[in-house]
């Protein structure tokens, strides 16, 4: 079937309105019918009997497999090594016997992850893939494929396949974090209700379309942004980054908050605006010294955050987007929303081809 916008100016635009619907659907489908317990993968994966995971994938894939890994080592004790394709297939890295290898890829199809995953086979313990294209070169060639269920995704910038992988990834990490003794029934139970929560967090998110398309017309005006996060909302902020130059060809880096001082804040001025994703969790009050940092030197500071955190910001913020409070676990996936919609709309601002940006493909079956 043919997918049309909807309605909807982009397909991206339509693909981030659809992430509430989407998120249900993989969450459903992967938790049992009374969202206790998780329904898939059964015991396809032996998680109690490997000792560490290697996650190989490229672009946004790649960005979800680092916030995987704050996951999978935080919840269920697991190492987990992260790289990009084209750099692991042509390191081949030593794989230890117990090694559960790792795939995602929205397409199935990306040159460097398949020759990653053809690698893999016959090295690690078993070659899981993460896929939005369920009949794909990777899911096929994989010991055992998890779809995303994210459904076709048009715009060149992926938005809903990042949260469906964050989504089955997040699944996994407590699938690995249970099955290995780490968490009991009733916490299991806890987390996959506050994961049940997501979607309608995710409406709530995307209910602040309207400020943030304001905020993005003065993003439109800079001619390079910053974005800061620490813990899994490092990886965040790289996204935030990615999804910003890619569509609205403003240059934009991510950084760790803590690398702040080595090096970017050479960069900090007044033209620069610096995006500070920070929920308040155990880390905020070293992200305030960070953003305090950056108002010393009349930086502009945007602080993507929540209530307590908004509060407790200071005056000097140049602008703050205030989430709902989430669980831990699903704060990541909360807060790509925001960096979707800035980005979205900055591109919009500027008149760029949005679901068509230059120079970029959906998938790249080559080198
Ligand atoms: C291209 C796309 C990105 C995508 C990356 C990996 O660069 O433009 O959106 O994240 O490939 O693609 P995959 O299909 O493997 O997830």
């Amino acid at each position: 079937a043919r997918v049309e916008k909807a309605g909807y100016k982009h397909f991206m635009a339509k693909e981030i309105f659809e992430q509430p619907v989407v998120l249900a659907d993989a969450i459903r489908h992967y938790l049992s019918d009374d969202g206790q317990t998780i329904a898939r993968p059964g015991d396809e994966i032996d998680f109690a009997g490997i000792d560490r995971i290697a996650m190989v994938a490229c672009g946004t894939a790649y960005i979800a497999c680092l916030t995987a890994k704050y996951w999978f080592e935080r919840l269920a004790g697991l190492p987990v090594d992260v790289d990009v394709a084209s750099e692991f297939r042509y390191r081949e890295p030593p794989i230890p016997d117990r090694t559960l290898a790792l795939f995602v890829s929205q397409s199935g199809e990306t040159a460097d992850t398949l020759a990653a995953l053809r690698f893999c086979k016959g090295r690690a313990a078993q070659t899981v893939a993460v896929v939005n294209v369920a009949e794909s070169s990777i899911a096929r060639e994989s010991d055992l494929a998890l779809p995303i269920l994210a459904g076709v995704e048009i715009g060149v910038a992926s938005t809903k396949a990042f949260t469906c992988q964050l989504t089955v990834l997040a699944i996994l990490a407590l699938k690995a974090a249970h099955a290995r003794g780490r968490i009991d029934d009733a916490a299991l139970a806890g987390h996959l209700e506050g994961l049940n929560g997501l979607p309608g967090l995710v409406n709530v998110a995307l209910a602040l379309e309207t400020p943030i398309k304001a905020l993005a017309q003065r993003l439109a005006e800079a001619e390079d942004a910053l974005f800061l996060g620490r813990g899994a909302m490092f990886p965040l902020a790289l996204e935030g980054a990615l999804k910003l130059k890619e569509i609205s060809y403003i240059h934009a880096e991510g950084y760790a908050s803590g690398e702040l001082k080595h090096g970017p804040i050479a960069l900090v001025d007044k033209r620069m605006p610096v995006i500070v994703m920070a929920p308040h969790d155990r880390l905020f009050d070293k992200t305030v010294s960070n953003m305090q940092e950056v108002l010393a030197r009349g930086g502009k500071v945007l602080l993507i955050t929540d209530a307590a955190g908004a509060e407790e910001a200071g005056e000097e913020v140049w602008q703050r987007l205030v989430l709902p409070d989430a669980p831990e676990l699903v704060e990541p996936i909360l807060y790509a929303i925001p960096a979707q919609l800035l980005a979205y709309h900055t591109a919009v601002a500027k008149g760029t081809d949005v679901d068509q940006p230059r120079n970029l493909a959906k998938s790249v079956t080559v080198e």
